[in-house]
């Protein structure tokens, strides 16, 4: 098995101060082999809160997947935003744009999706579509889960605004479903969701889940708590936690569970009533009971 934390939309500069020592705490306590920041770890792409975001970052498990958000880009200042683009995020966060992480069970390839000709939207380009098929077509599919990380969302909630999804989002998903990719982490939106990717992109024997983190840290809830998202991997088998801030008991609890399954068709979700049948834990690996 295999233990994914997903965070998202940090936002530094627009913080709530008193969930970040929580967060810390519980994602710790959660050891995940993995930890991906789905990107906006800034305001406003200013030094202070980059820095800040640089010692949160510290503080949590490692190796870290990074991709960089909107928010990322200076918005305000054109000459920063044309000239200087994401050289702050690159100094104080990572220079690498394309973070990759695998072993015997995963892989998961980071996308950096923000750009700096349009203030909030972003998209994939054909050089991200080849890294996908380099970096993911030659796992086994039977046994590794193959992950990509973006800022911007490949599906939206119900309702959602198709503007937010990532550009060119159908000409990448050919590539992600000609590769077996299963599953599509994103942020952006604010609200932690999962879906199925066959519901919007009608592929053959092919369906991601697709899963959006809430925002972590920040202030700018969309009426939503803050949250985060933990993916026990186990293949054929994927349960996406989201725990999210309970502000009366001063921590992160679990507000909703949803187990998925790979089948011929792609990933389906697995109805409570047989979610219980299913051990993700192995000799390897304890797993600390997410406290309710
Ligand atoms: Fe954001
Ligand atoms: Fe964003």
């Amino acid at each position: 098995m295999r233990i994914l934390v997903h965070l998202s939309d940090l936002h530094f500069g627009r913080v709530d101060y008193s969930v970040v020592e929580p967060l810390i705490e519980k994602v710790s306590e959660l050891k995940p082999d993995v930890l991906v920041v789905s990107g906006d770890l800034t305001q406003r792409a200013r030094s202070q809160q980059f820095k800040e975001a640089r010692e949160f970052l510290d503080r949590l498990p490692k190796p870290q997947i990074i991709v960089p958000g909107n928010h990322d880009v200076p918005m305000h200042n054109a000459y920063a935003r044309f000239f200087k683009g994401l050289n702050k995020y690159r100094r104080f966060i990572t220079d690498d744009l394309e973070p990759f992480y695998s072993d015997a069970e995963i892989a998961v390839l980071g996308l950096n999706t923000a750009r700096r000709f349009t203030i909030k939207y972003g998209r994939v380009n054909a050089e991200q579509i080849a890294a996908i098929r380099e970096r993911l077509c030659a796992f086994d599919d039977d046994k590794v889960t193959k992950m990509i990380v973006t800022h911007h969302p490949f599906d939206l909630p119900e309702g959602g605004d198709e503007s937010e999804l990532v550009g060119r989002a159908r000409l990448a998903m050919e590539t992600i479903a000609m590769c077996g990719a299963d599953v599509l982490l994103a942020g952006h939106l604010h609200v932690g969701h999962t879906g199925e990717s066959s519901a919007r992109y009608k592929i053959a024997g092919h369906s991601a889940l697709v899963v959006s983190a809430g925002t972590a840290t920040s202030t700018r809830g969309r009426g939503e708590p803050n949250s985060f998202n933990v993916l026990r991997i186990k293949h054929p088998f994927i349960n996406v936690e989201r725990l999210s801030w309970a502000a009366e008991s001063n921590r992160f609890t679990p507000s909703s569970t949803e187990h998925f399954k790979h089948t011929p068709d792609g990933w389906t979700r697995v109805p409570d009533e047989m979610a219980a049948e299913i051990t993700y834990s192995d000799e390897k690996t304890s797993v600390p009971p997410t406290d309710s």
